[in-house]
C-alpha cells in the first residue's frame, strides 16, 4: 500500500526513491539501522531505491537505544546488538514487526521471545565465501613469512633476517575442519599451493575429493595436520574442540588457523600449546570474547581481557578482528540480501532467510 500522507515526516529518503517507490506503488516503510559504520550506509543506501526510509544509528540496540527505532517497521541488526526478550518487548511495542540481521549468525537474538512477541526475523545466509577462504589463506602467509613484522622492521630501516624464517607451504599436509561453502574453497587455494588435503566433515563434499582431500577422523586429523584451519559452524559438538585434552594430540609445532568462530578453540589452552611449543604458530580472525573487543576503535582504551592481551605479546601470533568477511563483493551481497529480507517481508508479511526456534531445532 503507498502511503503518501506520511512522506512529509521521511525526509532522508530521496526524490528519485520516492519516485521509484510510487511508479512501483510500494508501501514506504522505516527501517533503523543499529551499529551502522560508514561502510554499512555505502551498501544498504541502495535500499531507499526501493521504497525504504533509512535510519541509520551508531550504537548498538539496547534498552537505552531501543526508541531510535520508533516509527521504524524493522531493525536492522548486526553480531554484537542485544536482541534479548526485554529489548525485543520494547520494539514490538513501539511497532517493530522484522529483525533483519546483516550476518549470517543468530546467536544474539532471542528467538523464543521473537516468537512469542510475533517478531520476524531474518538473516543473510551466505554473502562470499571467497573473501573468507582468502583471508584465511592470507593469515596463514603472513603469519608463515613474517610479513607484518618484515613490514615494520623495514619501516624502521631495519633489514636482518633473524627471526623471519618460514616454510614452503609446498609439499605440507592441510588439514580443513569444516568442508563446507568456504572449507572447500581454501581447500582449493591450498591445493594450488601444492599442499596435501585432509579434511574431517560429517558430511563429504564431492568438490574437495575431486581435489585429492581425504577424508579422516578427528584424530587422524590433529596427528597429520602441519596447519589445522577451521572452517566449521559453531555448534555443542564443534565448541572448543581444541582444548587443554586436545593438545596432546596435535602435530607438534602445527599452525593453528581459526577463521569460523572464537569459540571453537579454548584460547586459554592455546596460550599453553603455544608456550610449551606445541603450537607453532596461530591465526585467528575470531575470538570466543571478540564482543566486547572488536569493530571498535580501542586503542585509546585499556585492553580488560588478560587472555587476548597474552595471544598479543606472542610473536608467532597473528590476529585480525573479524574482517575475513570484508570485502566490496560481501558487503554488496549483505546489503542486497537484507534488502531482499526487508522488501519481500513488506510486500508479502514473509522475508526471504528467516530464523525461528524450529528451524535451529532443525525442523525449519
Ligand atoms: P557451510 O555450512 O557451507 O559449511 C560448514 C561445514 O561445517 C559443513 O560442511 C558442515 O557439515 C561442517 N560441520 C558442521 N559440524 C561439524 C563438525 N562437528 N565437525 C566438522 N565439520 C562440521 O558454512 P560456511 O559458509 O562454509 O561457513 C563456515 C563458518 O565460517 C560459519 O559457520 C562461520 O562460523 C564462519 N564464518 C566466518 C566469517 C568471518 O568473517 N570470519 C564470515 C562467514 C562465516
Amino acid at each position: 500500500m503507498l502511503r503518501r500522507d506520511l512522506w512529509p515526516r521521511w525526509t532522508p529518503l530521496g526524490a528519485d526513491a520516492r519516485l521509484d517507490a510510487e511508479d512501483w506503488g510500494t508501501e514506504i516503510m522505516r527501517v533503523t539501522v543499529y551499529s551502522a559504520k560508514p561502510y554499512d550506509r555505502e551498501f544498504l543506501d541502495r535500499g531507499t531505491a526501493q521504497g525504504l526510509d533509512i535510519r541509520y544509528c551508531e550504537a548498538h540496540l539496547s534498552c537505552e537505544t531501543v526508541a531510535l527505532a520508533t516509527g521504524a517497521k524493522a531493525v536492522c541488526a548486526f553480531v554484537n546488538d542485544d536482541l534479548s526478550r526485554p529489548v525485543l518487548e520494547r520494539l514490538a511495542g513501539l511497532g517493530v514487526q522484522l529483525i533483519a540481521l546483516r550476518c549470517a549468525g543468530f546467536n544474539n537474538v532471542d528467538l523464543a521471545a521473537a516468537e512469542d512477541l510475533g517478531l520476524t526475523v531474518a538473516r543473510v545466509p551466505a554473502y562470499s565465501p571467497y573473501a573468507v577462504a582468502e583471508h584465511t589463506m592470507a593469515i596463514i602467509l603472513s603469519l608463515n613469512r613474517k610479513i607484518h613484522r618484515a613490514y615494520n622492521r623495514v619501516r624502521e630501516g631495519n633489514f636482518a633476517l633473524d627471526g623471519l624464517m618460514g616454510f614452503d607451504l609446498h609439499g605440507k599436509t592441510v588439514g580443513v575442519f569444516g568442508t563446507g561453502k568456504i572449507g572447500a574453497i581454501f581447500a582449493k587455494i591450498a591445493a594450488g599451493f601444492g599442499c596435501h588435503l585432509l579434511g574431517h566433515d560429517p558430511v563429504e563434499n564431492p568438490d574437495c575429493t575431486a581435489l585429492g582431500m581425504r577424508y579422516v577422523d578427528r584424530e587422524e586429523l590433529f596427528r597429520a595436520s602441519d596447519i589445522l584451519s577451521f572452517n566449521c559452524p559453531l555448534t555443542p559438538e564443534t565448541h572448543h574442540v581444541i582444548r587443554k585434552e586436545t593438545l596432546p594430540l596435535l602435530k607438534p609445532g602445527l599452525m593453528l588457523i581459526n577463521t569460523s568462530r572464537g569459540a571453537v578453540i579454548d584460547a586459554h589452552a592455546v596460550i599453553a600449546g603455544l608456550k610449551d611449543g606445541t603450537i607453532g604458530s596461530l591465526g585467528l580472525d575470531v575470538y570466543e570474547e571478540e564482543a566486547d573487543l572488536f569493530f571498535e576503535d580501542l586503542s585509546n582504551t585499556v585492553i580488560r581481557d588478560d587472555i587476548f592481551a597474552r595471544l598479543l605479546t606472542f610473536p608467532n601470533v597473528l590476529i585480525t578482528g573479524h574482517q575475513a568477511f570484508f570485502t566490496r563483493e560481501a558487503l554488496g551481497n549483505i546489503a542486497d540480501t537484507t534488502i531482499g529480507n526487508i522488501t519481500r517481508f513488506r510486500d508479502t508479511g514473509e522475508a526471504l532467510h528467516t530464523v525461528s526456534v524450529a528451524h535451529v531445532a532443525g525442523k525449519g
